[in-house]
């Protein structure tokens, strides 16, 4: 097997939907030598223009360089393209990146699979859109064994300037990625609730989305500090009782149901409140909410 120090600059990518062909664009300008492969001939059209190499087949893609990054819609398409034993025959001494959203469980077979095939393998999850690659903020989480990651790396500052690197456990990228979405979906529907009472009261969504970004900073810097609460286990109050959010929560509902707007959102949250109150967190820290998550 090929000494992992030895990645170059040779560089093939898999996969050429609006992300890959991003992560493709970006290494050409970076001056690596890139090969692509996509299902879909046609999307590789300007990036040959701008310099790529087109691999005839899947085989000859993975011949072609030693680190393959792949950027497929998901798993079930890396394991269409890639399960195969022209692909296997080729793959010992490989660096693979994989960058395509998946589960824990879909990394920590793909894993399996590189390793019996004698492929170095991390395993990455982009948290940001196509136009929002290779900035300084660009974040990319990234798990798997760490010299496979370290050889790697000059080729991920390529894609963005936050790599956060989780460890060897292979499963850990795409379990922050479950964890980031899971902030990301409750912080939504929030912001549909709240468009909901800007059309109410008159104010513009423009508006809102402006008052937003004003204040998600702080509220950013409160919730590191809530879990900072819950790291520590002690939840005596420093910052926020929670008996403010029992009362901030049925505030919101009752003026849900004033307004006949939807309520099942503000339902949900002050329920989760009233519970903790119930159970005697009224005087704690906010973040003793977890503790009702947790029962
Ligand atoms: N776009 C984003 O904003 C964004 C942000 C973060 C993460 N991601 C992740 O990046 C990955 C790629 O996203 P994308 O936006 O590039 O998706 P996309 O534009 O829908 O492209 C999907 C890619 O997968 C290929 N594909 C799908 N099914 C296939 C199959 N059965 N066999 C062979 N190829 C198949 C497509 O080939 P064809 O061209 O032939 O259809 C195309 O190359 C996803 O896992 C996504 O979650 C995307």
């Amino acid at each position: 097997m090929k000494s992992i120090e030895a990645i170059n600059t040779d560089v093939t990518v898999i996969g050429l939907g609006q992300m890959g062909t991003t992560l493709a664009s970006l290494l050409l300008k970076s001056g690596y030598t890139v090969t692509i492969w996509n299902r879909t001939k046609s999307k590789g059209e300007i990036l040959i223009k701008d310099g790529a190499k087109w691999a005839e087949n899947i085989a000859a893609a993975i011949q072609a360089s030693d680190t393959i990054v792949i950027c497929l819609f998901d798993y079930a398409a890396t394991r269409d393209i890639l399960y195969t034993e022209d692909v296997t025959a080729s793959l010992a001494g490989k660096t693979i990146i994989q960058l395509t959203t998946g589960s824990p469980t879909d990394a920590i077979e793909s894993e399996a699979w590189a390793q019996q095939h004698g492929a170095y393998y991390i395993d990455g999850a982009i948290q940001v859109a196509p136009e929002q690659m290779a900035k300084p903020d660009t974040t990319i989480f990234i798990s798997g064994q760490q010299k496979t990651f370290s050889a790697s790396k000059t080729i991920l500052d390529v894609f963005g300037g936050n790599i956060k690197y989780l460890g060897e456990k292979i499963s850990a990228a795409s379990a922050m990625d479950l964890a980031s979405l899971s902030y990301l979906y409750g912080s939504l529907l929030g912001f549909f609730h709240a468009v909901r009472i800007s059309e109410v009261e008159g104010f513009s969504a423009n508006l809102l989305g402006e008052v937003i970004r004003e204040i998600t900073p702080g509220f950013a810097e409160f919730i590191q500090y809530e879990a900072s609460v819950i790291q520590s286990g002690t939840f005596n109050v420093t910052q926020s009782p929670l008996s403010i959010s029992v009362e901030a929560t049925a505030r919101i509902l009752r003026s849900s149901r004033e307004y006949k707007i939807n309520t099942e959102l503000a339902e949900l949250a002050a329920s989760f409140l009233k519970r903790a109150k119930e159970a005697g967190y009224e005087n704690e820290e906010l973040a003793s909410l977890i503790k009702i998550f947790r029962a």
